[in-house]
Formats: C-alpha cells, sequence, structure tokens
C-alpha cells in the first residue's frame, strides 16, 4: 500500500484553512493508504512560544484530528517529538543541505523578515530540513498539504535525490547495505479546491493562525455565536449578484469556496443556488452550513478532550508504529553515511 503523511503544527488554534486545505482531506485517504498522520510539536518552537500553551495545544490538536475524523484504527496518530527518529535525521540531513536552497523558502524569508534577525533562531532556517525528515523516514509516496508547502515539498525531493545520489546505489551496498536509493521521492498532494483559504478580512492573504485578528479565521471549535459574529463582520464587496473565480472579488470566491466545501455541493451547484443572493442572505446561509459542519466535529472533541486516557492511548500506539518503520530509515541512513554502528 501507498503510504502517506501528513502533519499540523500545534500553535494557535487549528482553523478552518488547516481543515479544508489539510485535515478534511485526509480523512478519505486513511481507506485507501497506509496513513501516518502527526502533531507537529517540534516545528511549533521554531518562533518564540508559550511553553504551557505548546504543552496544552499539542493535545487539543491530536483530540481534533480525531474529532474531524481520522480514525486510529486505521491511521498512525502521533506526536513528532515521541519518535526520535525525526531529529535523528535532520541533523543528517542537514549536512547535505546547501544553505542556499533554505535561505530561498518564501516561508524563511516572510516570518524572518517579521521577527527581525537577532529574533529568528536557527531552527526557523532549518525547519524544512525537519519537515524533509518526517516525511522521508516513512518513505511516503504522497503529503496531502495546503499550497503554502508546496516549496517546503519540493524541497524535499530534491535532497531526498541528493542523499540518493551521495550515498545510496554502489556505494551504500559496499558498506555492507542493500543498495539502491535510501529514500523513496514524495509527491504533493494539493487539493483542488481549498488549498488556499483566504483571511475573512482580507480576500488577498491567506487564512493564518498568526494574523493578529481572530476576526480573519473561523477556529474549528468557534461557538455559533462567534461564527455569526465573524460572518456578520467579514469583508465583501458591492459587485451585485455572487460568482466564483472573478479576480476583483477575491472575498467572494474564498466565501463560495469555503460555502461549497463544507456543504459538499459541486462548484455549479454554488454558482446556481448562490448565484443571484445578496450578502445578507448568503452570509446566513454560509453561517448555517459551517455550524452545521462544525457542531459534530464540537461535540466528538469534547467526549475525547473528556477521556484523557484514551488520547494517551492511541498516541503512544501510534508512536510505537510509527517508530518501527522510521528506525529502519535512519538506521540505514546511518550505514549509507559511513557511521560505525554498534
Ligand atoms: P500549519 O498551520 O502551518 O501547521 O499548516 C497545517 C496545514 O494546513 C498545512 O498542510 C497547510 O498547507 C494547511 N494550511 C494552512 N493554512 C491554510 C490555508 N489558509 N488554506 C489552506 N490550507 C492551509
Ligand atoms: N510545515 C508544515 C506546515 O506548517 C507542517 C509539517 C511539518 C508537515 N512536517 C510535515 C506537513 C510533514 C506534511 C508533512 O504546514
Amino acid at each position: 500500500r501507498k503510504r502517506i503523511v501528513s502533519g499540523v503544527q500545534p500553535t494557535g488554534s487549528i482553523h478552518l484553512g488547516n481543515y479544508l486545505g489539510a485535515i478534511k482531506n485526509w480523512i478519505r485517504l486513511q481507506d485507501t493508504f497506509e496513513t501516518f498522520f502527526f502533531i507537529v510539536d517540534l516545528h511549533a518552537i521554531t518562533l518564540q512560544y508559550d511553553a504551557q500553551q505548546l504543552l496544552r495545544s499539542t493535545r487539543d490538536t491530536a483530540a481534533i484530528y480525531l474529532a474531524c475524523g481520522v480514525d486510529p484504527s486505521k491511521a498512525s496518530v502521533f506526536v513528532q517529538s515521541h519518535v526520535r527518529a525525526h531529529v535523528e535525521l535532520m541533523w543528517l540531513l542537514s549536512s547535505a543541505t546547501p544553505i542556499g536552497w533554505l535561505n530561498r523558502m518564501i516561508q524563511f524569508k516572510e516570518k524572518s523578515r517579521k521577527a527581525g534577525d537577532e529574533n529568528v533562531g536557527v531552527a526557523l532556517l532549518t525547519y524544512p530540513v525537519l519537515m524533509a525528515a518526517d516525511i522521508l523516514l516513512y518513505q511516503s509516496d504522497l503529503v496531502p498539504v495546503g499550497e503554502d508547502q508546496k516549496q517546503h515539498l519540493e524541497l524535499t525531493r530534491e535532497l531526498a535525490e541528493r542523499v540518493n545520489y551521495l550515498y545510496g546505489g554502489r556505494k551504500w551496498k559496499k558498506l555492507g547495505g542493500r543498495g539502491g536509493a535510501i529514500f523513496k521521492v514524495p509527491e504533493p498532494l494539493i487539493p483542488p479546491a481549498g488549498a488556499r483559504i483566504m483571511s475573512l478580512t482580507d480576500g488577498l492573504s491567506k487564512m493564518s493562525k498568526s494574523a493578529p485578528s481572530d476576526q480573519s479565521r473561523i477556529n474549528l471549535l468557534d461557538s455559533k455565536d462567534v461564527i455569526t459574529n465573524k460572518i456578520k463582520r467579514c469583508k465583501t464587496d458591492a459587485f451585485p449578484g455572487l460568482e466564483f473565480d472573478n479576480m476583483e472579488r477575491p472575498e467572494c470566491n474564498n466565501l463560495l469556496s469555503i460555502y461549497q466545501l463544507v456543504t459538499g455541493k459541486t462548484k455549479q451547484e454554488v454558482a446556481e443556488e448562490c448565484g443571484d443572493m445578496n450578502w445578507g442572505t448568503f452570509k446566513i446561509v454560509l453561517t448555517d452550513a459551517l455550524v452545521d459542519h462544525l457542531h459534530p466535529i464540537q461535540v466528538r472533541y469534547e467526549q475525547i478532550v473528556s477521556d484523557s486516557s484514551y488520547l494517551d492511548e492511541v498516541l503512544a500506539e501510534g508512536a510505537r508504529k510509527a517508530a518501527d518503520i522510521a528506525d529502519v530509515t535512519v538506521n540505514n541512513v546511518y550505514q549509507a553515511m559511513g557511521f560505525l554502528r554498534r
């Protein structure tokens, strides 16, 4: 079976962008593929953070995965830092990563510009190497992520090829290894719709955990009142009717797309249903659809967090299954790179 891995950072609260761009798409994949879904806690310390909050967020994020329908009897669900091979492989990979590749990463450039050099830890720069380790450890075929992760995926692919070239094949065989490729080269799996959910207050910037205003995003755990209020106050435009794909109407396209994704309707159905609506009418329809979709998730979330031993068991079992596979890969890499094994 083909392997799939993906993860979300436990920073701030999980929002509609994380859900529609990533988590929701994991659910249908777990039936057909061998899936590994992790909470990337090690990635969450690359910018200043609060330790108490990381601890809380890590559990919450795990509970949200399960509440959204990730099924631990099908997928391995675990916390990244529970599988030590992630950090180990990262160090090995970092020796083969040209610093220029990392300097070019858009996310690094944006985040480091905002924080300023003296405030940016080295981990923000090497973040994509850890992400590559996350993926390559499991010899993954596909990685379902939102559009913003495309560049990191591309780096992962190039790094896999580079390590295969530098240490794989006959060189590895001479060291007693099996020879051949050390890593499988993974492909990104970016959803046709939902890959880039935009902010509620600005249709040109993506919905993000780090935006200062909570009005800009719908969090998965937002109450009905909060959702109603956010949609009521979200940015719209003064054009008549509603339509997809009009470059001058990014907010309109975004809100129709969100409606489409939470109702499971086709784009055409939504275009027909909403084409003649005004904003007032559509906002009510959209609010109802969001509340209906998120309510069952929120109910399940409450059930899951009320039984902490269940969550602990799921995460322990997930980490065990993941470590079995990850250890094989990291041992191969040590061998191929010429390390003396005990
Ligand atoms: P992060 O919040 O950076 O940990 O992102 C977790 C996952 O959510 C990744 O697969 C991202 O690509 C995806 N994601 C984050 N923000 C958005 C967004 N606004 N639209 C679609 N996908 C997103
Ligand atoms: N960097 C990703 C993000 O911010 C999260 C992530 C870390 C990830 N490791 C991963 C996603 C491995 C997919 C696979 O969204």
